[in-house]
């Protein structure tokens, strides 16, 4: 038996559903059940109905499946992998801030621990930012972790006044200006699709900003035939799956998250095996934490 024909039977064995994000290894979203971007994975942890949730993704992924469906066991391949911008943000500057500004919404990417959540107003992830700032009935703005998506949503939404954070994603933070500039001397009809993630010279640069599911469907839609892909080049497996003909450039320090890579065939065939990585949020934290998910996701379904 192969290890992805054991991974299958022991997923029915043991009532599993497997969850992967764009970014791990092609042979892992292979044989993922849902295989999408942050918001569409946490949309659809709530209305799984098998017992376990296997998370391939990073720690605040797995966290907030968790955090949504307590009920569910939620095992993680390798309880390592975890997002270094998620702890780029404090408690202790959220409550600063909320004593300086009157009518302060703090927004949390989702890319965060359960405990910059708690102390927020409402998540949000890069495919649902921009319709989520708008609509809330706040002024002044504080969004946390990140300082690039947040400088996106903040041109987009020029009506409100945003106090950034200094966080960053350190997989798009390398994308290097002049190393897509390169790119694009070489293949100049290729358009430039990037993840809010990057930085601003990047995202000026660009044809198409949005979260990894948003690049994928601009690109699917697209008549262009030849694309600039800045962002993790786990996105590539989709991209070409979806379309074959089309031509896929990637920055020459390619862009690479360490730990989404931690996710392996054999990591995911162990934690079904033994139970072992679940994932445990205690009860306050968790009750606290689910509210701006939840925000959210009712923030986010309303047209
Ligand atoms: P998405 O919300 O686009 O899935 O991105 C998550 C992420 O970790 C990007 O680095
Ligand atoms: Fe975190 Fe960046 Fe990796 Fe996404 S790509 S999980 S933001 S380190």
């Amino acid at each position: 038996m192969t290890i992805s024909e054991e991974i299958n039977k022991l997923k029915k064995e043991k009532d599993a559903v497997i969850l992967a994000h764009y970014y791990v290894p092609p042979e892992v979203q292979a044989i993922a059940d849902y295989i999408s971007d942050s918001f569409y994975l946490s949309k659809v942890a709530t209305n799984l109905t098998e017992k376990t949730i296997v998370f391939c993704g990073v720690s605040f992924m797995g966290e907030s499946a968790k955090i949504l469906n307590p009920e569910k066991t939620v095992l993680m391949p390798d309880s390592t992998a975890d997002c270094p911008m998620a702890h780029m943000a404090d408690v202790e500057t959220i409550e600063k801030m909320r004593r300086e500004y009157d009518d302060l919404a703090v927004v949390c990417y989702i890319n965060s621990t359960a405990s910059l959540k708690e102390h927020s107003d409402v998540c949000v992830t890069s495919a649902n930012a921009v319709k989520i700032v708008k609509e809330l009935p706040n002024q002044n703005i504080f969004f946390i972790p990140d300082r690039n998506l947040a400088h996106y949503v903040a041109a987009s939404v020029p009506e409100k006044h945003f106090v950034y954070n200094n966080g960053f994603c350190p997989t798009h933070e390398r994308i290097d200006t002049e190393d897509v500039v390169h790119v694009k001397s070489l293949h100049p009809d290729a358009q430039i699709v990037a993840h809010g993630e990057c930085r601003e010279e990047i995202l000026q640069m660009a044809d198409y900003v949005g979260s990894t599911s948003g690049i994928i469907s601009y690109v699917t839609e697209s008549d262009c035939r030849e694309f600039i892909v800045c962002t993790e080049e786990g996105v590539g497996y989709k991209l070409t799956q979806n379309n074959p003909d089309k031509k896929f450039y990637y920055p020459d320090r390619l862009p690479v998250c360490p730990n989404m890579k931690k996710n392996t065939l054999e990591k995911v065939l162990h934690v079904l095996k033994t139970g072992e990585n679940e994932v445990h949020v205690d009860n306050t934290l968790r009750e606290n934490s689910k509210k701006p998910l939840e925000r959210m996701l009712s923030l986010a379904a309303e047209s």
